[in-house]
């Protein structure tokens, strides 16, 4: 694990606070949002619950107590790079998720373990995403689900984005082209099931009124190529290929 990164973040994670409550409806339809890609892929597995989830980074059970993941059925695992924000997740999430502190690009956990990966936007924190795609690949047993919800860099509101993360008013991040994170899986045995484009991410006063009359759910569940330059979140959704037996056959399908 680098330990500079880990204390960037440490810093970052007293610095950054959560409490505009204008945005509360925003956290309300990012929470909708991830529990309907975390559904998602739990569809995809073949597997009888409780799984076990590996959930990347836990900024977000540390500091908004978004619930998504420490509500999940199966054993739960989480990591992060930051001993600050383990031991904020540690004492709010202790007793339900097991946390340990380590770098998604190279994990400390045997080959074939976990049943799903959940990153939420971890990866754009990484220089290396071919190595942590290739490390969720080695961790995932054979048919088990990737859930990678990764920065849209053709997204309208990228530019921006960037601007405050570089004069530090946002935390700092990369994105990679959705091409790029395809081609990854591909390289490191994923097959890849699904992938697509969610989460409008536009001023307040646009995004607020569609939720009031209902039409964002559809819009960022939809595939519209025009409303993908609005939404923040790539998403691909991927398989572990399961080693073929000397008939040629699935292993474990
Ligand atoms: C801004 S937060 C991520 C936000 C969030 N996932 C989201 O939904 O937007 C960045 C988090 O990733 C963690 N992180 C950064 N690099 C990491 C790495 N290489 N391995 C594990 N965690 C990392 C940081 O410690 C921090 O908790």
């Amino acid at each position: 694990m680098s330990e500079q990164s880990g204390s960037n973040w440490d810093w970052w994670s007293g610095r950054k606070a959560y409490n505009s409550s204008h945005l509360e409806i925003y956290y309300a339809i990012r929470q909708r949002n991830l529990q309907w890609l975390t559904d998602l892929s739990l569809s995809y597995l073949s597997t009888k619950r409780p799984c076990s989830i590996l959930k990347t980074d836990l900024w977000n059970e540390a500091k908004k107590d978004e619930p998504f993941f420490a509500e999940a059925d199966g054993v739960k695992v989480g990591i992060d790079v930051s001993g600050s924000i383990c031991k904020m997740a540690r004492s709010k999430h202790g007793g339900t998720i097991l946390i340990t502190q380590g770098s998604i690009e190279a994990l400390p956990f045997a080959s074939d373990s976990f049943d799903i990966v959940w990153d939420i936007s971890t990866i754009d924190h990484s220089e290396r995403p071919e190595k942590v795609i290739d490390e969720y690949s080695r961790i995932l047993k054979p048919n088990g689900v990737l859930l990678l919800v990764a920065e849209n860099p053709l997204c309208l509101s990228y530019p921006v984005t960037k601007i405050q993360s570089l004069v530090k008013k946002h935390v700092p991040f990369i994105a990679y082209l959705h091409s790029r994170i395809l081609r990854a899986c591909l390289k490191a045995e994923l097959e890849v099931i699904d992938h697509f484009k969610t989460n409008v991410h536009l001023p307040t006063f646009i995004v607020y009124p569609l939720e009031k009359r209902g039409m964002l759910e559809r819009i960022n569940r939809g595939r519209s190529t025009l409303w993908n330059f609005c939404k923040k979140y790539s998403v691909v959704i991927a398989r572990k290929k399961s080693p073929m037996n000397s008939m040629g056959e699935n292993e474990s399908g």
